[in-house]
């Protein structure tokens, strides 16, 4: 362990994102101390994380809407950096419910970086989205396109998080990077951590390899009547491994100081946009299996297309995607196969 790098705190480093990007961390010689409140992750991620490098991460199961915990963790850890990417993703959810959205996403983002100034842990990475830009006029999005009024009260969390951390990066000594990621999926090659949905899964990706497996009956395509070459919405669908690499990249650019602004935005993705048949067609290319898939209407809030403009990141961070979509799909399809 290379204590002189100090300890990076990863919150939310059991879920999906979070657990690839402490492999990586770690990899890179980073001490690690995960906080998690399990509410959408499990315990048994640790010990894929471990078992990938050898290092098992310090965890410390903490709800960050309880601000005295928050103060006592900062009390009790010297930390050089957060990467921070606790809270709640689920944009259909949070239509229905949307105090839960605000209190989760933003009372948590507001304590950690109260207690991080107070104790002078001062470069943050944010966990950010495309989802800020809505229907971009212009594809592919740069960071320059316009942020639109978001569609969902999970969309104006991300819109509000980014605002909040501005702010604060003007009156201190707090300097940020917000990652807004495209469209993440697949797992680890070592098929030791993935993406573990709870419940009917919301993304396309899970309940692809879901129907596949025979866990769902069939997948709905949500349209097939948009302006795109088939008719399906277009995503760009990043490997949630280069996505993690990308953090790496962000927090080095911090701790070396070559940031630019106090607070920098980046677009993570592959630059590549697929339709939701593209999809379907990698997917039975690399799994051999026909998916069983029926048309249905648009889902209330989906936009058109979606592809990142990636130039800024590859520039500024020195930083690309090694691994295409039917990489993402084949690790995705691995990890499936051994859920039980
Ligand atoms: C992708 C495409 C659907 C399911 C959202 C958030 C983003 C990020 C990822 C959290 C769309 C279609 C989907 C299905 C389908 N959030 N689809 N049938 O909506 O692009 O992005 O999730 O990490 O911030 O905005 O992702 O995977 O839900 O949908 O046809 O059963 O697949 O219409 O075109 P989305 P998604």
């Amino acid at each position: 362990m290379n204590k002189e790098k100090g300890k990076i705190l990863i919150t939310g480093g059991l879920g999906f994102i979070g657990s690839h990007t402490v492999v990586e961390l770690q990899n890179e010689g980073f001490e690690v101390v995960i906080i998690d409140d399990l509410s959408n992750s499990k315990i048994e991620v640790l010990d894929g994380i471990t078992s990938i490098t050898g290092i098992k991460p310090e965890f410390v199961q903490l709800d960050l809407k309880v601000k005295q915990k928050v103060t006592e963790f900062f009390k009790n850890h010297q930390i050089e950096g957060v990467i921070h990417f606790a809270a709640s993703k689920a944009v259909g959810e949070s239509v229905e419910q949307p105090l839960k959205y605000y209190e989760n996403n933003i009372s948590t983002l507001v304590y950690l970086l109260q207690e991080m100034a107070k104790n002078e842990v001062n470069r943050f990475i944010f966990s950010s989205s495309c989802t800020v830009y809505g229907q971009a006029d212009e594809l592919p999005i740069t960071e320059k396109a316009p942020i639109k009024l978001a569609e969902s009260p999970y969309g104006n969390t991300k819109q509000i998080g980014e605002e909040i951390i501005n702010d604060t990066t003007r009156v201190g000594n707090l300097q940020a990077i917000a990652l807004r990621y495209f469209n993440p999926i697949g797992a680890h090659k070592s098929v030791k951590i993935g993406e573990l949905p709870i419940g009917v899964p919301q993304n396309l990706i899970p309940f692809v390899t879901q129907t596949a497996a025979g866990i769902r009956q069939e997948l709905s395509v949500f349209g097939d009547d948009y302006p795109t070459h088939d008719g399906t919405a277009v995503r760009d669908y990043i490997h949630v491994v280069d996505l993690a690499k990308a953090h790496i990249a962000a927090l080095k650019r911090l701790i070396s100081g070559e940031n630019k602004e106090k607070m920098e935005f980046f677009n993570v993705g592959t630059g590549k946009g697929s339709s939701v048949l593209d999809v379907i067609k990698a997917f039975e290319k690399v799994s051999n299996k026909k998916l069983n898939y029926k048309i249905v209407g648009r889902r209330e809030g989906d936009i058109t297309s979606a592809y990142a403009d990636t130039s800024f990141a590859n520039k500024e961070l020195g930083w690309q995607t090694k691994l295409d979509l039917e990489d993402a799909l084949a690790s995705a399809w691995k990890w499936q196969l051994k859920q039980k």
